[in-house]
């Protein structure tokens, strides 16, 4: 079998999981981002999109290429796309780099989404207030994440302020949603659209930032099961997404709610690195690849995933630990940046809760 060649747009950690899930089934990797130094530095070829003929060499260098982020330029995976498949396709990316288009999207498949309104001035947010009810979340359409971008409109006289922060690019009022707690579903679909969906994760966030992932999700009904499951097959579907996506949720008395789409692999998935038989990240290359899909099974009744961010931690308690493992993304240290997690297994719940417990210093040494 001839050696694969993977073109990614960006060089994170994402990126770096990748390359190092994948590198087993013959394949190599090119990364095609402006950081000289990266966490994927050492994992495959580096191409800098401001070198003389960047573009074209990476095109040359590469049999298939994915990205790493939602923000990808759509353009750019259109231009590429020409010449070598680019998975997702534009398609997916357009879809979930805006977030007014993205719900949209949602409630024509018939996904259930928070209320919403388009915001592009104060008297538009007075509206949204009006006729969404408080409290609401006023957000970017564009480039939010971990939490930036996005203002809470608890009191009327919240508005003006949430304006004056957010104003100057295109927002959308979202009602606030009463959720008991906030999930997400992945799965992976290839190009001969065959699908697999990893268990369900409960996530835990802090400031906008996820902290903590947990699988599998405890007491969830039969039925949000289905309706998680019918969502993201829905989804991969209508799309025609090849690669792994995710769908983020909030559980509600009525049903599960959908928050956000990301047409990657993400952070509540980690866990399946050791956590399930074949990870998003060897998935997503296998998807991509035109591969059969791996079991997204989880290998022991419990796993959990810890995002060490801000500071690196006391690493060696993690190492000593048979059921837990250590990741570390060759980041520097730095308030609030994803810079590792660790990954637990265990065959009961009392020993995942404690293992998590033992490492509270890295859930709160988050830089907060
Ligand atoms: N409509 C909403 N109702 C209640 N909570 C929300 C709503 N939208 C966002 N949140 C909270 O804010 C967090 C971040 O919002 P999200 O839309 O996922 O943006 P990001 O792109 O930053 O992840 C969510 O995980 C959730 O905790
Ligand atoms: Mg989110």
């Amino acid at each position: 079998m001839a050696v694969k060649r993977i073109g990614v747009i960006g060089s994170g950690q994402l990126g770096r999981m990748m390359a190092l899930a994948a590198t087993h089934l013959d394949t190599e990797f090119v990364f095609f981002d402006e950081a000289s130094e990266s966490p994927c530095s050492n994992l495959g070829k580096s191409i800098q999109p401001s070198s003389d003929n960047a573009l074209k060499a990476f095109i040359e260098s590469v049999d298939v290429v994915t990205y790493e982020s939602e923000n990808t330029d759509a353009t750019l995976v259109d231009d590429i796309n020409q010449q070598v498949p680019v998975y997702p396709s534009s398609i997916s990316l357009l879809k979930s780099q805006h977030r007014l288009t993205e719900k949209s999207f949602f409630q024509s498949i018939g996904i259930q989404t928070a209320d919403f309104r388009k915001v592009e001035s104060l008297a538009d947010l007075t509206s949204a207030v009006e006729e969404l009810g408080l409290p609401i979340i006023l957000k970017t359409t564009r480039e939010g994440y971990d939490g930036k971008g996005q203002a809470m409109i608890k009191e009327a006289s919240d508005v003006e302020a949430a304006w004056q922060t957010l104003q100057g690019t295109e927002l959308i009022a979202e009602a606030f949603v009463h959720f008991s707690r906030e999930l997400s579903v992945i799965a992976a679909r290839n190009v001969k659209g065959d699908v697999e969906i990893y268990p369900l994760a409960e996530n835990d966030h802090s400031a906008g930032i996820l902290r903590v992932s947990r699988v599998p999700v405890k007491a969830l009904s039969e039925q949000k099961l289905t309706q998680a499951r019918q969502y993201i097959t829905t989804l991969l579907n209508e799309l025609n997404h090849v690669g792994v996506l995710t769908l983020e949720l909030f559980d509600t008395d009525s049903g599960l709610i959908a928050n956000e789409m990301a047409p990657r692999v993400h952070n509540s998935g980690h866990w399946s690195i050791e956590g399930a038989y074949c990870s998003q990240f060897e998935n997503h290359i296998r998807a991509i690849c035109d591969m059969p899909l791996g079991s997204t099974s989880a290998r022991q009744e419990y796993a959990a995933m810890i995002n060490i961010i801000g500071k690196h931690g006391n690493q060696e308690s993690v190492l000593k630990q048979e059921n837990s493992f250590y990741h570390a993304y060759g980041k520097s240290e730095r308030l609030n940046r994803k810079i590792g997690h660790i990954n637990i297994v265990a065959s009961n719940e009392a020993e995942i809760e404690r293992t998590i417990k033992q490492y509270s210093a890295f859930v709160s040494e988050c830089g907060e």
